[in-house]
This record gives C-alpha cells, structure tokens and sequence, in this order.
C-alpha cells in the first residue's frame, strides 16, 4: 500500500473522469469520512492511532494511514491525490511553498558531492536556491540555456542526478522544449524535473512530453486566488531508479530508519518510491509541511483551475497582441505573439494556451518605469502571479534587484522590463488601464519606431553555462 497518495482512492469517480471532473472529485467521498459534501479541513496536529500494531505498522511503512501532520495530513491527502489525478501521476507530496517543493524534490535526487543541470531561464528564487544555497550543501549545479540542446548534453557528468526546467519560464515565458530536453535526461540515465507552476495542468501535462516528475508552485494558479502559500511535487511514474541501483542507492539499498526496507523493492515506481523517500526523509527532517487549511484553500482554488487559465492565457495575448502594437513598447515577450521566438515551440507543447504571466519593455526605459508603473490603476504592484487579480512588478529593482545588467541580459530581460500576470478582470478594463499609463509615459518620453527596432532587448539571450 503506497504511503505517500496515489489516484488509487478516488471515491467516486469512475473510469478515465475527464479534467474538469477530476479537479473537482478526486481524492475525496464524502462517505469515507464523515460526509462532508466539501472537504473538512482537519485542524489536527497528531493521530490517534487505533491500536498498538497500527502505530507500529504505520511507522514501519507496512501500512497507510496518518501519523502525525508534519508528514501529511488528510486535508492535504485530498490536495495530493488531486494534483497526481490532474497530471496523470501515481503519487503527490504537498509541501508548504514552491519554493520547499523545488528543493524537496531536486534533494531527494542529489546529494552532497552530486550534479543537477538545469535551465537558466528559471524563477530568481530558484536560481538562488540552485546556485547559493545548493553549493553550501555541496550541490553542484550547471545553468544552460534551455534552449541550447548541445549545452544540455555537455553538461551532464557522471555524478549528473536531474535536470531542472520550467515549462513555461517566469517572468519571460520561455518555452521549454520539454521533450526534446527529456530525451537527453534519459540518455544520461537521470529523471526531467519540470516546474509545470506557470502552466499548470490545464495548459501542459508534462507527462506526455516525456518529463518523469513535476513541481508546482500552488501558490498561484493551482490556489489561484493569491491567499495561501503551498508546494506540490508530483511522480509521474516514468523513471525507472531500479534500472540503475548503483546510482540511486537511497531508492535501492536498506533504508537504516525504516528497519531497513529497500524502498523500490517495498513501494516501486507505481508507489512511489522516490516520494515515499521525500516525505520519510526529508519532510520529516526539515519540516516544510503544508498546513491543513493552506491544503484546503488550494482545493478549492484548484475546483475552478480548467475556467481561470483558460479565461487568464485569453486575456493574456488579447493585452501581449494590444502592448505590442503600442510605440511606448519595445519589445513583447509572449509566446502566442507570432514573432516571439517561442512560438513555434508553444504551439506544439502549449496548444491550450501560452498562459498569462508575461513581460513587456517600454521604449522610454528604465526612466519611465516608475510613473507607468504608479500611474496604473487596475493592476495592483505585486510579488506573486497567478491571483484572481491582475499584478504587476518591475523584476529588475524587486524580484531580481540583486542582478546586475549582465545577469538580468543573460536571464532575458533589462531595466525597462514590467511583468504582468493577468487575471479574471473584464480584459476591456486591463487594456483601458494599461493603455491610459501607455498615453501617460508616451507624453513623457515619445518613442518613435526608431526606439523599437534598435532595442538590444529583442536580440537574443547570450549562452552560459
Ligand atoms: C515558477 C516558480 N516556481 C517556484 C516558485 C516558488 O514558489 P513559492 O513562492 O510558493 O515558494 C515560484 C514563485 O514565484 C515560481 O514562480
């Protein structure tokens, strides 16, 4: 019996449910608890375990059941068994961020003395976990442009243990290539991680592109209403840690804690093995564990997710189409924009939609940020995407306020860069805002197309790795 959820008590829900029915059903029937139609929120710290060999057999993996809520609890159970249901994966692990969902899944991997290569164009947060915090541990980690195959390649060592990438990159929407970039992972024999956070499950599966386990931020689109922080790692199932066991002894030898059970013999890929170590081991010993109403808030967020981002990616290219034709803008970068350099590859692996988090550079630069941003009324300045609202923030002096020029180039953007995630606004109101503080920097700084074409914004991102 796996101990980490899988789609496996799903109540109610019958064959092959269709998207919009298993965000909203699975992972919970009212009858097995005590027939809530909406999922309690479990306010509970410990269990009360039914005898004495449950207790025992629960803390030897034997046996599924609750234990105490800094590795699970059963509000959570639903969240987790809602995720794996949305992405076709066996199992989930809610973790209390994003941000603790990255590390928990990268650490599950990799360890002191091992290597994770992974794409540039990624989150500033998770740039600064991969690159500072990872090196106290003795990670190490090779960024390359993700769109760089050869570089992908070159990368991998023999102590390589993942690759990391974001489906669709925050801020600048990147689009990975993300099977293509799969088929390189599995010749070096190591899983594709995706941060499917921007994406989400309605936009892209990542399983169907080749990618092994995914990551989400369910701070924004999954919670989707901009009030809960949350994580969620989710096992797809596809990598095969017993193919190799030299290479994954954490999966393949005596677990010492466990009275030294062989997690892939005991649990396996359709168990999840790899989760039941993250959640064992290392959720248990940091404690980034999701609370029961954080779990609860995001439930009902994900309830409504297919309707938000279709609504959300809509409205997003209906404002990226309205910027782009403005002269105070320089250069637009989103993916549904026939000229973005990422639109071939969205159309094959975001064919639903190119999401709704996206930048923008205005020709006036970095002088005339500030009295576009201020003069804004709709869009509210903010540090997160993904709400119920329209956000805006200025990356360069806030977010990624700790790059210099070279680095915010290489990360794809400038000083005059704006990100937006737009929300469930009428989109009529969004293009009346942004085009009021558009007339506004234009009478300040008039942009001439002049401006637009030489804009060093538009060339292409230089290679690192
Ligand atoms: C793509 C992506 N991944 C991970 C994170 C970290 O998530 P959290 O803020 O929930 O810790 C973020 C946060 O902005 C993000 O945008």
């Amino acid at each position: 019996m796996p101990l980490v959820s899988s789609g496996a008590h799903t109540g109610r829900v019958s064959t092959d449910p269709q998207f919009a029915t298993r965000q909203i059903r699975s992972g919970y029937a009212s009858a097995t608890f005590q027939n809530p139609a909406v999922v309690p929120i479990y306010q509970s710290a410990a269990y009360e375990f039914e005898s004495f060999a449950a207790a025992r057999d629960i803390f030897a993996l034997r046996r599924r059941g609750n234990l105490y809520s800094r590795t699970g609890n059963p509000t959570q159970t639903v969240l987790e068994e809602r995720v794996a249901a949305l992405d076709g994966g066996v199992a989930a692990l809610a973790t209390a961020s994003g941000q603790s969902a990255v590390l928990v899944a990268l650490l599950a991997l990799a360890k002191n003395g091992e290597h994770l290569v992974a794409a540039r164009q990624l989150y500033g947060g998770t740039v600064d976990l991969l690159t500072d915090t990872f090196a106290d541990f003795g990670i190490e980690v090779t960024l390359v442009d993700q769109d760089d195959l050869e570089a992908w390649r070159a990368a991998v060592r023999p102590t390589t243990r993942a690759f990391f990438a974001e489906s669709i990159g925050n801020p600048t929407a990147s689009v990975l290539r993300v099977q293509e970039v799969a088929d390189i992972a599995h010749e070096a024999g190591v899983p594709l991680v995706v941060d499917n956070t921007v994406a989400t499950p309605v936009l892209q599966r990542p399983k169907e592109f080749g990618a092994d386990i995914v990551v989400y931020s369910a701070t924004k689109f999954l919670g989707g209403h901009g009030s809960s922080l949350g994580g969620v790692i989710v096992d797809l199932g596809t990598f095969d840690f017993g193919a190799e066991p030299a290479r994954w002894p954490q999966f393949t030898q005596p677990f010492a804690r466990v009275g030294d059970v062989v997690l892939w013999e005991r649990f396996g890929q359709a168990g999840s093995a790899y989760l039941v170590y993250a959640k064992v081991k290392l959720v248990h010993d940091l404690g980034p564990s999701l609370s029961p109403f954080n779990s609860f808030q995001l439930i009902q967020g994900i309830e409504t997710l297919d309707l938000r981002v279709a609504r959300q990616s809509a409205s997003a290219l209906t404002v990226a189409a309205f910027l782009d034709s403005r002269p105070e803008v320089s250069v637009v970068r989103h993916p549904g924009l026939p000229g973005d350099p990422g639109h071939e590859a969205a159309s094959r692996y975001l064919p639903r939609g190119a999401g709704s988090v996206f930048s923008f550079d205005l020709a006036g630069g970095e002088e005339v940020v500030e009295n576009f941003v201020d003069s804004l009324g709709l869009f509210s300045l903010v540090a997160n995407i993904g709400d119920a609202r329209s956000l805006v923030i200025h990356p360069a002096t806030t977010t990624h306020s700790h790059l210099d020029d070279d680095q915010l180039r290489l990360a794809g953007f400038s000083r005059a860069t704006i990100r937006l995630s737009i929300g469930l606004e009428d989109v009529d109101d969004l293009v009346a805002d942004l085009a009021r503080s558009l007339d506004l920097v234009g009478a300040l700084d008039p942009a001439d197309d002049a401006a637009r074409d030489h804009d060093p914004a538009r060339e292409p991102a230089l290679v690192t790795d």
